[in-house]
């Protein structure tokens, strides 16, 4: 046998007790008459002692270990002299009788710390190394806990989970896909899917009523924090349910974890229409664990001389509380903030509403103090307020408002990791133009259903931006976490959807025919959503990336830089495959 225990598990009440255990070596501390070694594993650390004067050979056999070695000892649970209340097992250590080296180990090359000197690139590509760092093994721990709570709850509410396949058909809609040739079909791909979302809807057809995966999807896109190219999902459908039944289980889903991991208690989520998200904080995805609501001011700035407002869609500003004294330099680097490439504003207007009940502007010559004072009533702003201005399209100006809110709201501490706000947006827009291509797109994806009311719609192109869809997002603290949607379960609703975005029968039926195929064998009416699991996991672990949470993840270029993936493969496999491509 191994061990007998853990390195995390002996106490006081364990003294006397003879005990094999098994580990790294943490560290060790030698102290002339007595060496000191911390024996790490998974679940904790135990303190291993060597006596000079009762053992010499065991203790100079202990000091010759390196960091990270793998030891086996036997010995006697005994109690510490100087204690540490910090661990569990701090107030014991063990007498070492016998020591064995089960591995040797090269020093690694960042240190096993809470706090470690390597950098990112080096964490990675070492990551079976930084894994054994406490951080990121209760990172994986959460992870596993919030998988094991979520199948649980679906387990309890008659979900079955069950898996779909990973090599699919290719289709266009989306992001791009990752693709994977077939041997055996030459010139022919598999893709990898974006989502199961297709296969989902073919269970309820086939009457599984209630499905979940957490499952692996596959996307070809620009990374970011909160973005992998492989994610995994919780991924639901349900069938015989509207809008609110979907919404009321997945809430209820998202309640029992914060319950159960954060001692959390909510009562309804807020909801909120995505045209009431935009206007309100510029964002379908708001964070709304602070105000600063975004205040519409065309009738009030408009006519003043001021051309750049004069001539703008939309002026929008917001106030920031108690912020009046902000320096020169403090409002040129926020100027120079909305000025960045990535938020793209051409300037930015400040009104001060000072202690004194005076107003200061970068607009002063256009503005009169009773003109300012308007404005500040908009606001509803106090003396000591600031309010920031932006002007221009609409839309992109809430955008760029948007980003301006949450770094004020960063600045000022009112982001706190700590501090949990969800809520749902609804009623998303069925479809989104494309000024590019000049064609409109299923804004979430084309199976979605538009509500009922707004189904006429679909027979005026002229109003097709105007179709609401029964389609939400669930959204904690300005993350989309999942996302999902009532369906089309009629064959002449999903035919006409597919003619809305532009496909030829030819092309629906060549992309979709089987899912359409199957509608006709007895669709039920359905809807389902995804959570976006590893971004439930980072904001639960409050952390913004979600690369934390994923045991092996890619860097910001798609690339695994342990293995060394993606690489170029052999001109035999190449040929095998059929595909001709000029190697590097
Ligand atoms: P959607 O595309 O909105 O919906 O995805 C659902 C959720 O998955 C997460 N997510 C990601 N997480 C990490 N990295 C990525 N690259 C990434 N892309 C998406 C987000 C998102 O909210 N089939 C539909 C769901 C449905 O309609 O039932 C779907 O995939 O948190």
């Amino acid at each position: 046998m191994y061990r007998t225990n853990t390195c995390g598990e002996l106490t006081i009440s364990n003294v006397g007790q003879e005990v094999t255990l098994c580990g790294w070596l943490q560290r060790s501390r030698d102290l002339g008459g007595m060496t000191f070694i911390d024996l790490r594993d998974r679940y904790g650390i135990t303190q291993l002692a060597f006596n000079m004067e009762t053992n010499p050979a065991l203790c100079e056999q202990a000091r010759r270990l390196g960091r990270e070695y793998v030891i086996q000892v036997e010995g006697i649970v005994i109690e510490r002299s100087s204690k540490n209340n910090k661990i569990p097992t701090g107030e014991i250590e063990i007498e070492v009788r016998s020591l064995t080296v089960l591995n040797e180990a090269k020093t690694p090359p960042f240190t096993i710390e809470d706090n470690s000197d390597g950098g990112d690139d080096l964490r990675m590509k070492y990551r079976y190394l930084d894994i054994r760092r406490n951080p990121v093994r209760r990172n994986l721990e959460l992870r596993h806990r919030m998988a094991m709570l979520v199948r649980n709850y679906l387990n309890s509410q008659q979900f079955l989970e069950i898996e779909t396949p990973m090599l699919i058909k290719s289709t266009p809609e989306g992001a791009r896909d990752f693709v994977v040739p077939s041997r055996m079909n030459p010139g022919e791909f598999y893709a990898l899917p974006q989502s199961p979302q297709q296969y989902k809807q073919l269970l309820m057809v086939a009457g599984m009523d209630r499905y979940f995966q957490i499952v692996r999807c596959f996307r070809d896109e620009d990374l970011r924090a909160d973005r992998q190219p492989e994610f995994t999902q919780i991924d639901c459908e349900m069938s015989f349910v509207e809008q609110e039944d979907v919404l009321n289980m997945f809430e209820g889903m998202t309640k029992h974890l914060f319950k159960e991991v954060k001692g959390l208690q909510f009562d309804h989520f807020p909801r909120m229409t995505w045209h009431e998200a935009m206007r309100r904080y510029g964002s379908d995805k708001p964070d709304i664990r602070f105000g600063m609501e975004f205040v519409e001011l065309n009738d009030v700035v408009k006519g003043k001389g001021f051309g750049l407002f004069d001539g703008a869609e939309l002026v929008v500003g917001i106030c920031v509380k108690g912020c009046a004294e902000y320096t020169r330099k403090q409002l040129d680097a926020l100027t120079d903030f909305v000025k960045r490439p990535q938020v793209g504003a051409g300037s930015m207007v400040y009104v001060k509403y000072n202690a004194d009940g005076s107003f200061k502007s970068s607009v002063d010559k256009f503005y009169t103090q009773d003109d300012q004072r308007a404005i500040a009533d908009r606001f509803q702003a106090q003396p000591g307020d600031l309010m920031l201005i932006l002007c221009g399209p609409a839309m992109k100006t809430r955008g760029q408002l948007c980003a301006l809110r949450l770094e004020m709201g960063g600045q000022l501490g009112l982001r706190n990791p700590d501090v949990y706000a969800p809520l749902w947006v609804i009623d998303f827009p069925l479809l989104e133009w494309d000024d590019e291509t000049q064609r409109f797109y299923a804004m979430h994806h084309p199976f979605t259903a538009p509500k009922p009311e707004d189904e006429a719609l679909m027979d005026q192109p002229e109003r097709w931006g105007d179709i609401r869809a029964n389609a939400y997002d669930i959204v904690i603290n300005g993350v989309e976490v999942g996302g999902g949607s009532v369906r089309i379960h009629d064959r002449t609703l999903q035919n006409k959807m597919f003619h809305t975005l532009g496909f030829s029968d030819e092309q629906a039926a060549a992309q979709f025919g089987f899912l359409m195929d199957a509608f006709t064998y007895g669709a039920p009416p359905h809807a389902g959503l995804a959570f976006g699991f590893d971004r439930l996991c980072s904001l639960f672990g409050g952390v913004d990336t979600i690369r934390d949470f994923i045991a092996f993840p890619k860097n910001n270029s798609g690339r695994d830089v342990m293995s060394g993936s993606p690489s170029p493969i052999s001109k035999e496999q190449l040929e095998e495959l059929q595909i001709d491509v000029k190697l590097k």
